[in-house]
């Protein structure tokens, strides 16, 4: 059978354009292919962009809804069934009302509205109905933007309360006993300082209220000797008799060493009478009132307190170049010379021949107090952490590290300054300056 040839449309196409046709299609052809790959390569893509925002989602460790304009619930995510329960019935299609406890007073849908109207982000506080009762959650309310930038849908992305207000707590209480913690650092602090003053206090007063004591005792005895005699003398006994008793109560001697006790006593009196003087100056905190005061005699007072408690001789010399009066208030003043004075004695520990040195004088409007051991100085690599609060290099119980803190703090309040002058083997300077009484 020969094939038609009258109505071929092929019949006459010449062997090049059979060629043209059949390169046509094979460029067509392979072009498909390309876009072929091409898909199937964005299909990929496009497979794994789902498959990791999927995981993002579900990561989410809140729970997340994503709700139309109709109140229909689009999408869930996160953590919905440990927040809302197994049971809960938040999927796809759902309108939300039906998830929310009385939802005529939720808060929720009117938060949802207003951020689909104004497209503002919003944080509302609303219940959940679940199996397990009504559950609070605190939920950020954002709008989904089209890319005209209209509200398309909103994100909700919900926490339970309770465990916000735990967290919270949690973070209250820790806040909390820190702050305790600290309160009674400072108060173990001053506890301390109080701690060595007692003991300044008792050692002093003990010697010239022992020396009041044996000088009334004394006096106790000559009185009975002054009695007996008056009772002879009243009784009527001749002289001879008062001669010989006068010889054996020794009441001649007794007289001279009544005034001696006496004298001895008052002494003594006069002695308890300055310590209770200098505690009271020490105590009079005058809650930060300031007045005009020598800073030598301060720095003389407060030595002196700490330098009785010192276990060790030390040499120690007041240098006093300074004419003007200090301003601030002297308690408080006192409390850093202390400090300085303790720390130093302390760090005096093992030198061989322990020597501190109080040198007051003037610079420009500030008088300065330079309070100088030659211990073994400051390690460098301390220096620069001595001010910090509880900074310490002393055995636990022995320093609280708040000596140097407290008294930066209390110069700083006095408009003056306390700082390291230098350090090294040879020993240390610390330096205080005060502001000078203006007028002095
Ligand atoms: N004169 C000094 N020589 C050597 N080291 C010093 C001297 N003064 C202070 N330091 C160092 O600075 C540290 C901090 O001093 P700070 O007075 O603040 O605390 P502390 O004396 O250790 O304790 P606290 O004063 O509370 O009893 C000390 O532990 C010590 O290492
Ligand atoms: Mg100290």
């Amino acid at each position: 059978m020969t094939p038609s040839t009258v109505d071929d449309p092929l019949k006459n196409l010449s062997e090049d354009a059979w060629k043209d046709v059949i390169d046509a299609m094979d460029r067509t052809y392979s072009e498909l292919v390309d876009y072929q790959e091409r898909l199937e390569k964005q299909n990929r893509e496009l497979d794994d962009m789902r498959q990791f925002m999927f995981s993002v989602l579900s990561s989410v460790s809140d729970l997340l809804l994503v709700v139309d304009k109709t109140g229909t619930i689009e999408r869930t995510g996160g953590a919905i069934t440990k927040i809302l329960g197994a049971d809960t019935r938040a999927e796809a299609g759902v309108p939300l009302v039906t998830l929310l406890e009385k939802p005529e007073e939720n808060a929720l849908p009117v938060a949802i509205e207003t951020v689909m109207r104004t497209r503002e982000p919003t944080m509302v506080e609303a219940e959940f109905a679940t199996s397990e009762g009504p559950t609070p959650l605190e939920i950020s309310v954002s709008p989904r933007l089209d890319q005209r930038g209209r509200s398309q849908s909103v994100v909700l992305l919900g926490r339970p309360l309770g465990e916000l207000r735990s967290a919270y707590s949690e973070l209250e209480a820790s806040h909390v006993a820190l702050q305790q913690a600290q309160t009674q650092l400072v108060r173990t602090e001053k506890l301390a300082s109080l701690g060595r003053l007692v003991a300044g206090v008792a050692h002093e007063l003990n010697n010239p209220i022992s020396f009041v004591y044996a000088n009334t005792h004394a006096l106790q005895k000559y009185t009975e000797r002054f009695e007996t005699y008056f009772d002879a003398v009243q009784s009527g006994a001749s002289r001879p008799e008062l001669a010989a008793m006068r010889d054996e109560l020794r009441l001649d001697k007794t007289v001279r060493n009544l005034r001696t006790a006496i004298e001895g006593a008052k002494d003594g009196a006069e002695r308890v009478r300055d310590i209770v003087e200098d505690l009271r100056r020490l105590s009079s905190e005058g809650a930060g009132k300031l007045v005009s005061f020598d800073l030598m005699e301060t720095t003389r007072t407060a030595a002196d307190w700490v330098v009785r408690t010192s276990p060790q001789p030390l040499d120690i010399a007041f240098e006093d170049a300074s004419h003007r009066q200090a301003r601030g208030n002297p308690g408080h003043v006192q409390q850093i010379v202390m400090n300085l004075v303790q720390n130093a004695i302390d760090a005096l520990a093992d030198t061989p021949s322990p020597s501190l040195t109080l040198r007051v004088k003037d610079r420009d409007d500030h008088v300065v107090l330079q309070v100088v051991d030659n211990g073994p100085g400051i390690a460098d690599k301390d220096v620069a952490a001595i001010f910090d609060p509880f900074f310490t290099t002393k055995p636990v119980g022995k320093g609280t590290g708040l000596g140097l803190s407290i008294s930066h703090k209390i110069a700083e309040e006095h408009d003056g300054a306390l700082t390291l002058a230098w350090t090294g083997p040879d020993g240390t300077c610390f330096e205080l300056s005060l502001p000078v009484e203006e007028g002095a």
